[in-house]
């Protein structure tokens, strides 16, 4: 190398931090977004991170804009303003599937199975599936294609043995209970490998019994697979129990965030529970 030339930069380098306070690597990073519908502001500058790794749970009264939080992450609704990085890209705005195929998945706060499949065919069309089929593979190398579509149901019955749904594979998801098509979902997310999951409200209308079972199931993958949750949830028992830390959402922006012992101690926390609601934008918006 001659000496005149320029030191190489590295490409990308974590933001310095203040003195004294721990680096933390987030996967995901939401920064200042807004969203309004009509009069009707559902996120009013939300800022948080989520550390790689862990299972965060956002939380708030009904209307906070947790749901819309979602959606603009995943790619299902452009924000208005504001930024979302994921695993060090920026995403915003970008189209649901490309995001999928980034390794960021979700789920919904009603279950969306197809009803007319069986459990098994369910997991054959999962997100990223959908997204990254080749059709030059299916037409022009049909060999290669028959050995992928092997590999694909193996990997399906695998993943539902996993879930304790094989003995279900040839039924109908129509026929599931509402806990088994929970379970079908996070199994069909699951399929395509993620590196995080964003969960709205998983255990919604499911069992005590189950909500144990799918608690289990998303410590296992964060633990065997190291994959990143982020979940909405209603339940601060489940939260409790199964969430490293908390993000409290009210009136379309992030109130505090902590664990539920720090956010217990917190009055605007216990305060925004009791009030909810969003803000109504004024005449001139
Ligand atoms: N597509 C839409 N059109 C109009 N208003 C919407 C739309 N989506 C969300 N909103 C409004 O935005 C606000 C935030 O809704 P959002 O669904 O994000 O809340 P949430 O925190 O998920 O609530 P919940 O706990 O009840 O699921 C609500 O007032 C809601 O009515
Ligand atoms: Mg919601």
């Amino acid at each position: 190398m001659s000496g005149s030339s320029p030191a190489p930069q590295p490409a990308a380098r974590p933001a310095p931090q203040p003195a004294g306070q721990k680096v933390v690597d987030e996967i995901l990073e939401v920064h200042d977004l807004v969203r309004s519908f009509g009069g009707v502001r559902a996120l009013t500058g939300c800022s948080f991170g989520v550390e790689r790794g862990s299972i965060t749970a956002l939380i708030g009264p009904n209307g906070a804009g947790k749901t819309t939080l979602v959606n603009v992450v995943a790619g299902a609704i452009r924000p208005q303003g504001g930024k979302v990085l994921f695993d060090g890209r920026d995403i915003t705005g970008r189209p649901s599937h490309e995001v999928a195929l980034g390794g960021l998945i979700r789920t919904f706060q009603i279950s969306r199975e197809y009803p007319a499949m069986t459990v098994l065919e369910n997991l054959m069309v999962s997100p990223q599936r959908q997204a990254g089929e080749k059709l030059a593979t299916v037409l022009f190398r049909p060999g290669k294609f028959r050995a992928e579509e092997r590999a694909h149901v193996q990997r399906a019955v695998e993943v539902l043995a996993e879930f304790g749904l094989y003995g279900k594979r040839n039924d109908y998801a129509r026929a599931l209970s509402g806990g088994q098509k929970r379970l079908l979902e996070l199994a069909r997310a699951v399929m395509a490998d993620p590196k995080m999951l964003v969960l709205d409200e998983p255990m919604a209308g499911i069992n005590p019994a189950l909500i144990e079972r799918l608690a289990d199931h998303i410590s296992r993958l964060r633990d065997e697979r190291g994959t990143t949750f982020l979940m909405v949830e209603h339940n601060l028992d489940v939260v409790e129990k199964m969430c490293d830390r908390a993000i409290v959402m009210a009136v379309g922006q992030t109130l505090a965030t902590g664990t539920m012992a720090e956010l217990r101690g917190n009055s605007e926390v216990v305060s925004a529970y009791l009030t909810g609601g969003v803000v109504e934008v004024g005449a001139k918006g």
